[in-house]
């Protein structure tokens, strides 16, 4: 008889993975503190403002702005640098669905260029080629926490005069070359969304280097409106309204509401706490289970790169050949695993660009696309790379499984090795 949990063996393990979120009770009382004082908008309380300056610090930027989550601080971002209709901005098509959607909201044009196979993150040898004269921004997406290489993005984009938008919704937290991801563009892209590291169940952050940048973003979010500096001054493009600028109901530019309550910023600040001290298990478990499943035949781990100086492993990525596993395919495999008591994720089972959302063109009153390129037909693009990944290859281990003990790892080496040796069987 097989020893495979799948076929009644007994299992590598039953007991659960740590779950997410962690919470204390010092984190209720932080929210329940906020909800006595009756003051729960930002525009009044001190909170968001005090959270805004902590995570800016902790990551590294001089400047920050808390958001309703991830997704609009890439559109917010992309606006803040002066993405046009019609303009072109470079994406990868692995990762989630804002990064590509943000750039429409601009009315401009998502390009995608593959990712590099055995990262996942955006391949720089590629990008290029996709460049165009109406090129104007990329978005390197720090996938699963790892940091993409940004020594060639950054030198491409000064060649060819183009913005980086940083998603560091995985990211943040994570180093390249011992600076914050996030911070290495113009602007850098955060979520707070329920499955993330930091999270408040939804939030967003944006940071930057930049005090035009900053102050734009600071309009953007709050309707438009613009607060001067000290001095009545206002920075770069925003000088022109200095005059008007201060009155709540003066509104200079197309924002909209996307500002954090007081209620979710103390719950990010007392996370914060605790931060430090679970990236750090994560990173040691993702480098041992990179070196322990690596000896396991038809296993993979990513690469990791010395530039990626901190890896905040948001995910755990492995790649599977099913040609080491009898060539059965990998929804067996995690079938199998499960079995095991190990829940890993095949990721996402497309690439972005053949999302019917793209195929369709269903972008509403987004036209920009249609005076730039009425050619444009996302049937027609192929990233090999990234289409292997979504169709076999990629398997995923949530962030908190990585916050297991040393020997929840070995469980879950074993379990990975066991199914392996009894692939026949699978
Ligand atoms: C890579 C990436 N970018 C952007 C986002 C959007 O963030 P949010 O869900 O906070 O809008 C996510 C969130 O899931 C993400 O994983």
């Amino acid at each position: 008889m097989s020893k495979l949990a799948l076929h009644g063996g007994k299992p590598v393990r039953t007991k659960p993975f740590p779950g997410w979120p962690f919470f204390s009770e010092a984190d209720a009382q932080a929210v329940a503190r906020v909800v006595l004082s009756g003051v729960w908008g930002c525009t009044t309380g001190k909170i968001v403002g005090q959270f805004e300056e902590t995570f800016a610090e902790f990551q590294g930027a001089r400047y920050g702005v808390a958001l309703t989550n991830g997704t609009t601080a890439l559109r917010l971002a992309l606006l803040a640098v002066g993405i046009e209709e019609g303009d072109e901005v470079i994406v990868p098509p692995y990762t989630f669905l804002a990064t590509a959607t943000a750039v429409i909201e601009c009315n401009a044009v998502p390009v995608f260029v593959d990712i590099d196979p055995e990262t996942y993150n955006l391949d720089p040898r590629l990008i290029e080629a996709a460049i165009t004269p109406r090129t104007r921004a990329i978005i390197p997406v720090h996938f699963a926490g790892q940091a993409c290489d940004m020594s060639r993005i950054l030198a491409i984009a000064k060649k060819h005069k183009l913005k980086i938008v940083e998603d560091a919704c995985h990211g943040w937290n994570g180093r390249w070359k011992n600076k914050g991801l996030g911070c290495i563009g113009e602007l850098g892209a955060i979520s707070f969304q329920a499955s993330k590291n930091l999270t408040a169940g939804e939030g967003g952050f944006l940071t930057t280097d930049s005090e035009e940048l900053y102050a734009i973003v600071k309009s953007l979010h709050n309707c438009g409106r613009l607060k001067p500096r000290p001095d009545g001054t206002l920075p770069g493009r925003l000088a022109v309204h200095e005059k008007a600028a201060g009155n709540w109901y003066a509104h200079f530019l197309i924002g909209g509401n996307h500002r954090m309550t007081e209620m979710q910023a103390a719950l990010l600040l007392s996370q914060l706490k605790r931060v430090k001290k679970q990236t750090d298990r994560r990173e040691v478990n993702a480098f041992y289970l990179d070196r322990e499943l690596a000896k396991v035949p038809g296993i993979r781990p990513m690469r990791r790169d010395s530039f990626a100086t901190r890896v905040t492993a948001h995910l755990y990525m492995f790649r599977y050949d099913a040609a080491r596993f009898d060539g059965k395919p990998r929804q067996r495999f995690l079938t199998a695993l499960k079995a095991e008591g190990v829940n890993a994720s095949p990721g996402y089972p497309m690439p972005l660009y053949k999302q019917p959302l793209f195929l369709e063109k269903n972008f509403g009153p987004y036209t920009g696309w249609k005076h730039s390129r009425p050619d444009l037909d996302y049937g027609r693009v192929s990233c090999p790379a990234c289409e292997k990944a979504c169709a076999g290859e990629a398997v995923w281990l949530s962030q908190s499984t990585l916050l297991g003990s040393r020997r929840d790892m070995d469980d879950i080496v074993k379990a990975v090795a066991k199914v392996q040796q009894y692939a026949t069987e699978l």
